[in-house]
């Protein structure tokens, strides 16, 4: 009976040297360890043999190696499939380019950054305000009380809970002053929504950078000597500039500030509806009851403000005919502000 072991042993080992394959291993194990298969059959004859102990111990550690063999062929075979079908597959390089087009920053992002750094140099913060309002900061604390006819050009998009998207920065001026009390000098870039038709020069979605200084004994000569400095920084040549009187409730005096249009020269076209002139930069000195509904002391503080369009800034900055290209989403027309 011994012998018999020590020959299936080694029939064994040459038919699983042959067996390359799942199923090839597979009926092997059932050869061997099957219901009828030669393990079973040994134990059979263990009946009868004479020296059943020897010949038990040998058929249980045949049984044990078959089995181990058959698993560890198993499992080498499968981890020869992966290696393989990872051979096989297309490589993914992380740090190879997909393609040599990248991104650029949209030109109002631009516009932003540089007017921004010019205020950070003269000692500005820049604040962020949300794109939804309520009433109060949009209009009450801006001394435009329900039913001023003020609200009129100011139609919005509002939301079931009263709330609105905001039609102005300015509509941050209260939440600032509060933030900080004065003397105080901010910033505040957003993007601003009105219920508007849309032609060349209007959308109902555009950007405005807001801007604030409150501070002992401010007037109009440090508004005018800002706005001038500013711009010439951001345009980088000697912009014409003229002040005219204009009308919001949060100002008192206020002014329109409007600057020669650099894409007709002055000539008059579409983009400054032929007048040769682009409103800029509403500003004025900050009225009385904007302050105080801030909290600010009105007997030893003053302070001016201005509305810089932003979205009109960068159509004369970058001589961008159309503002509807700014949402337009259009590659063609935004991946031309790559360079800077
Ligand atoms: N918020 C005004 C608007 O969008 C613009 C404006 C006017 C802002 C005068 C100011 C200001 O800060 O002083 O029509």
């Amino acid at each position: 009976m011994q012998k018999k072991i020590e020959e299936l042993k080694l029939s064994f080992k040459a038919s699983l040297a042959e067996a390359t394959s799942a199923e090839a291993l597979e009926a092997l194990r059932v050869e061997y360890l099957g219901k009828k298969g030669h393990v079973s059959a040994l134990m059979q004859e263990l009946r009868f043999a004479e020296d059943k102990k020897t010949a038990g111990q040998l058929i249980n550690t045949l049984k044990t190696e078959v089995e181990e063999a058959i698993s560890e062929a198993t499992e080498a075979l499968r981890k020869a499939e992966i290696e393989a079908k990872v051979r096989g597959a297309k490589k993914y390089n992380p740090t190879l380019r997909t393609s040599e087009e990248l991104g650029s920053y949209h030109p109002i992002t631009l516009a932003a950054r540089e007017v921004e750094e010019v205020f950070i140099s003269m000692g500005f913060t820049i604040e962020n305000y949300s794109e939804i309002v309520d009433d109060y900061h949009c209009f009450e604390a801006l001394n435009i009380p329900k039913h001023h006819p003020a609200r009129d050009m100011q139609d919005t998009y509002y939301l079931d809970n009263g709330q609105l998207l905001k039609t102005h920065t300015s509509a941050a001026q209260n939440y600032i002053m509060k933030k900080y009390g004065a003397p105080l000098r901010a910033i505040f870039p957003g993007r601003c929504f009105r219920n508007e038709s849309i032609d060349a020069c209007h959308e109902n979605t555009f950007f405005q950078l807001e801007g604030m200084m409150i501070d002992e004994n401010i007037s109009i000569s440090n508004l005018i000597y800002f706005m001038k400095t500013m711009l010439s920084e951001v345009f980088k040549r000697d912009v014409k500039v003229r002040l005219r009187p204009g009308f919001f409730p949060f100002v008192e005096p206020g002014f329109e500030l409007d600057i020669n249009c650099a894409i007709c020269g002055g000539e008059g076209c579409p983009s400054c509806k032929n007048s040769g002139w682009l409103e800029l930069c509403p500003c004025g000195m900050i009225h009385p009851n904007v302050l105080k509904e801030g909290g600010i002391d009105t007997e030893k503080y003053t302070g001016f403000a201005f509305g810089l369009g932003l979205t009109r800034l960068a159509m004369m900055k970058y001589g961008v005919k159309d503002i509807r290209d700014f949402n337009s989403g259009s590659l063609k027309a935004l991946s031309q502000f790559k360079s800077n």
